[in-house]
């Protein structure tokens, strides 16, 4: 493990059945005034919005509701939620439903006394935070993005179709407290909680494709992959097993709360070419990865086939013997797709309504990164969103 690194994560959580109950002795921590901030309605459907709204109520608290926020949210969303806040002068945000909720609370935390533009701020110029931050709670009903243990917040700017997501540096961006229930979960449609599935995996494959060195981080992704593969397969046949979606929860959170990425340099190619696409078409995060992961493993499998061929045995079960390492590390991606296409993902970009005149605007705004095992030029994404077309 060469890689130095800070860890760190101030997130208290309370997982499992029954851990709303401990939503009062939080919001017992913060003044009266409380932001509570939701999505298009579906808290409200399985009465989690109710249960939500007694224990404010019961707690004293003011509470100043924000809701629709909508799944990818948007930059015009963020300014209304900021003028909410100051003007009522919240004392914490409280997030209820996914990821889009929770990054939304987070954008809304730093951005509603920044004296700044907030989009050029954090999200162009991506600059730290140094004005009053709000703090946050998250009640996550929603699988997938690790937002509730992690400071990243992504915003689209709808004019300029840019999704970008700011990783704060800052721990105080970090929720406060998330409450896990994994009953919550269970009204997701099959095709939210699969991409919400997908989303995890790839978060961990994000991090686990970078560097050579040998690292406990990466046997630690080993792990969590193995697990959620495992849980994912029953999931998918049997949505209201507690189990399984207790394991693809927990799984979510250790993908995306920095732990894995300790000591790598991570790579996050495959979000960039997702992102740029959820920015021109909003389609769900978890499906635009999905749809362009595959072109994109077997593109830079030559530059990190080691760590492929580790992939496929470690992760997959690929039986290594009397095979060249190229044979054994495509093994691996044809089992990851087995297991893709199991799951019913959307494996092209355009069923997420993609066409090949969208292809080069999409390459300008595809953000690139280098500190994977290849440095994409522009030719080369642009063959990768081809390849991922049908
Ligand atoms: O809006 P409502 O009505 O609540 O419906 C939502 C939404 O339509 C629905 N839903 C959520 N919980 C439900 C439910 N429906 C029924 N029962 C429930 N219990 O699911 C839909 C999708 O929700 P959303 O929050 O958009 O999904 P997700 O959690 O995948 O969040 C996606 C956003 O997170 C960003 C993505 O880019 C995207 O904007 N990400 C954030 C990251 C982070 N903070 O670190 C990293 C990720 O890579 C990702 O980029
Ligand atoms: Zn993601």
């Amino acid at each position: 493990m060469l890689g130095k690194f800070v860890y760190s994560n101030p997130t208290k959580l309370y997982f499992g059945e029954n851990s709303l109950e401990n939503l009062p002795q939080e919001l017992a921590c913060y003044g009266k005034n409380v932001m509570l901030v939701y999505g298009g309605g579906s808290i409200k459907k399985n009465g989690i919005y109710e249960n939500v709204v007694k224990l404010l109520r019961d707690g004293g608290k003011t509470v100043f509701e924000d809701a629709g926020v909508m799944p990818n949210p948007t930059l015009e969303k963020l300014y209304e939620g900021c003028r909410i806040a100051k003007e009522n002068k919240v004392d914490l945000i409280l997030a209820v439903g996914g990821g889009s909720v929770c990054d939304y609370a987070k954008a809304v935390s730093v951005s509603a006394y920044c004296e700044t533009d907030p989009w050029e701020k954090y999200y162009l110029r991506m600059e730290a935070v140094d004005n009053k931050i709000i703090p946050v709670g998250c009640v996550l009903t929603m699988v997938g993005t690790g937002s509730e243990m992690n400071a990243g917040s992504v915003i689209t700017n709808e004019k300029t179709k840019q999704k970008i997501g700011h990783v704060f540096e800052d721990e105080k961006i970090m929720p406060r407290f998330s409450i896990l229930n994994p009953r919550f979960t269970m009204t997701l449609p099959h095709y939210q909680m699969t991409a919400g599935i997908y989303d995890i995996f790839n978060h961990i494959c994000e991090q686990y494709f970078s560097d050579t060195d040998d690292n406990t981080s990466d046997y630690i992704s080993e792990g969590l992959m193995r697990s959620l593969i495992h849980s994912s397969k029953i999931a998918n046949k049997d949505p209201q097993d507690y189990e399984a979606r207790s394991n693809i929860m927990w799984t979510a959170t250790w993908a995306l709360n920095t732990l894995v990425a300790c000591g790598k340099s991570t790579d996050w190619m495959v979000h960039m070419l997702g992102q740029a696409v959820g920015g021109y078409t909003n389609a769900t995060h978890g499906m635009t990865l999905a749809a362009v992961s595959l072109p994109y493993y077997r593109h830079i499998m030559p530059y990190g086939l080691e760590k492929f061929k580790r992939f496929a045995v470690n992760v997959w079960g690929v039986d290594a013997s009397e095979k060249e390492d190229r044979e054994i590390a495509e093994e691996g991606l044809a089992a990851m797709e087995s297991w893709m296409k199991e799951l019913g993902l959307v494996m092209n970009l355009s069923e997420l309504g993609v066409t090949e005149e969208m292809i080069e605007g999409i390459a300008d705004v595809t953000i690139v990164f280098d500190t994977g095992y290849k440095k994409l030029d522009r030719t080369e994404i642009i063959d990768i969103f081809r390849e991922s077309l049908i």
